[in-house]
């Protein structure tokens, strides 16, 4: 199928690899020039594991080009794709301006009848604002869908060839029939595709990203209950993951939820339920817990070493707002070291991937570490924000010899408390019961 996918960032990259790589002929379109002219020449902007070698295999294969002509792309399509980025406005709610200038520009270049799929996760109702944005611009026949995009940054690749489930909000046989063909490769190991009609598909991916961030908020605040009583929230988290009614994933406290969705979703979501004269009180309490939580790093550093940090140094393991990616956006890493800066204390860092994004966001203000323990010279603690596989499993002897104290706040709860300890360790973790 001919397939043109406008927005080139995760979800665009994703979608159109693996589109390719089940045999159709995808062209990407972005309005960024430098993008573009790098994803040209194999040259992948973001980091994504299995990304470069699938854009690389179907570029070279002829079934994956790229393009700044959007036009061009959409005339060549029997489907498009809206994968532009949908930021949050001002006052929270989604900023649709990428999306419905897409949808203009769709309906310009409309020569042949064409699906037309909101993949952009966008507030319920933008479906039919983008048919009226296209239908002000052409006579000609074409049908809209719903496809929200599930992909967790990290393991996008993998979340796109075996999704859980793909949803589909159709009310048209033919996009129906033109998405259940393209998405049929994904789905043969029986996970379903669920057709439903516009607006649910549109209000199941905020339900989804708010669900997920409840969990977080919740665990949080749960781990913060047990630091008051003693109680030991790995075995509280154990105790009730295998509960099947709750299940194991998403149970892990940590420095609170960042990256490019579950913050923005959440406000969104809030803000439309406000549209409708709907206070959405659970959400806020979600969001007011997160942003807590995410001081939660700086709060226990200050606790250790106090409010004035002027001539000491900090070391922090992780910049990106979760392992395996490089993105850093609403990360948890940026107001723990805003806040090391801000009370004096000398930043070094590291991360195995997002070094070059954590640049435009610290410039020359923080050290960047090469590999994790040279970030550890003359530091009076190590703060870890970000799971890499690479900080799990690391030379405690070593970080001890090149620490100045002794001292490790973990926000992620890499590692047994009883273990540190005996290596003469003050370890922290969140809502762990200290050794
Ligand atoms: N990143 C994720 O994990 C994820 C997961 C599921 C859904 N989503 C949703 O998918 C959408 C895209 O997210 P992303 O992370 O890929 O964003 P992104 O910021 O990485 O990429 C968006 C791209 O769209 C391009 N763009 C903007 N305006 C354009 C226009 N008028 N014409 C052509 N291109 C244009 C930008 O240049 C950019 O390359 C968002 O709505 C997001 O909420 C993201």
């Amino acid at each position: 199928m001919h397939v043109a996918i406008i927005g080139s960032g995760y979800v665009g990259l994703v979608a159109g690899a693996c589109l390719a790589e089940t045999g159709n002929d995808v062209v990407c379109a972005d309005i960024d020039a430098a993008k573009v002219a790098r994803l040209q020449a194999n040259d992948i902007p973001i980091y994504e594991p299995g990304l470069e070698p699938m854009i690389q295999r179907n570029q070279a294969e002829g079934r994956l080009s790229f393009t700044t002509d959007i036009g061009r792309a959409v005339e060549g399509a029997r489907v498009v794709f809206i994968a532009v980025g949908t930021p949050p406005g001002e006052d929270g709610s989604a900023d649709l301006k990428h999306v419905l200038a897409v949808a203009r520009t769709i309906g310009r270049h409309m020569n042949t009848p064409k699906v037309v799929i909101t993949k952009s996760t966008v507030p319920v109702g933008t479906a039919e604002k983008v048919r009226a944005a296209i239908r002000g611009e052409t006579a000609s026949t074409f049908f809209v869908c719903s496809n929200p995009e599930f992909l967790k940054e990290g393991a996008a690749i993998e979340d796109f060839m075996k999704p859980d489930r793909v949803v589909i909000g159709v009310d048209s046989a033919e996009a129906r029939e033109a998405l259940g063909e393209l998405y049929a490769p994904f789905v043969r190991t029986g996970n379903p595709i669920l057709f439903m009609d516009i607006p649910s598909a549109e209000v199941t991916k905020y339900a989804a990203n708010a669900m997920l961030a409840t969990r977080i908020s919740f665990m949080n605040q749960v781990a913060e209950f047990c630091e008051r009583v003693g109680a030991d929230v790995h075995d509280v988290r154990r105790g009730i993951g295998t509960d099947r009614r709750i299940g194991s994933a998403f149970l892990f406290p940590g420095p609170g939820y960042g990256g490019s969705c579950f913050p923005k979703d959440v406000q969104a979501f809030i803000r439309t339920a406000g549209d409708l004269g709907m206070e959405f009180d659970l959400l806020e309490a979600v969001e007011r817990v997160n942003a807590r939580q995410k001081r939660v790093l700086l709060r226990k550093t200050i606790a250790a070493l106090g409010e004035d940090l002027t001539g000491r140094t900090v070391a922090v393991w992780g910049l990106a707002f979760k392992a395996e990616t490089d993105d850093m956006r609403e990360s948890p890493s940026i107001p723990l070291i805003e806040g090391l800066l801000a009370a004096g204390a000398r930043v070094q860092t590291h991360d195995p991937k997002a070094m070059e994004t954590a640049h435009a966001v610290f410039g020359d203000r923080v050290v960047y570490a090469a590999e994790p323990y040279s970030a550890l010279h003359g530091a009076s603690a190590l703060v870890i924000v970000t799971e890499w596989l690479v900080y799990r499993n690391p030379d405690f002897a070593r970080i001890k010899s090149l620490l100045a104290r002794p001292l490790i706040l973990d926000g992620r709860n890499l590692f047994d408390p009883a273990r540190l300890a005996a290596q003469g360790f003050e370890y922290h973790g969140i809502g762990r019961r200290p050794a």
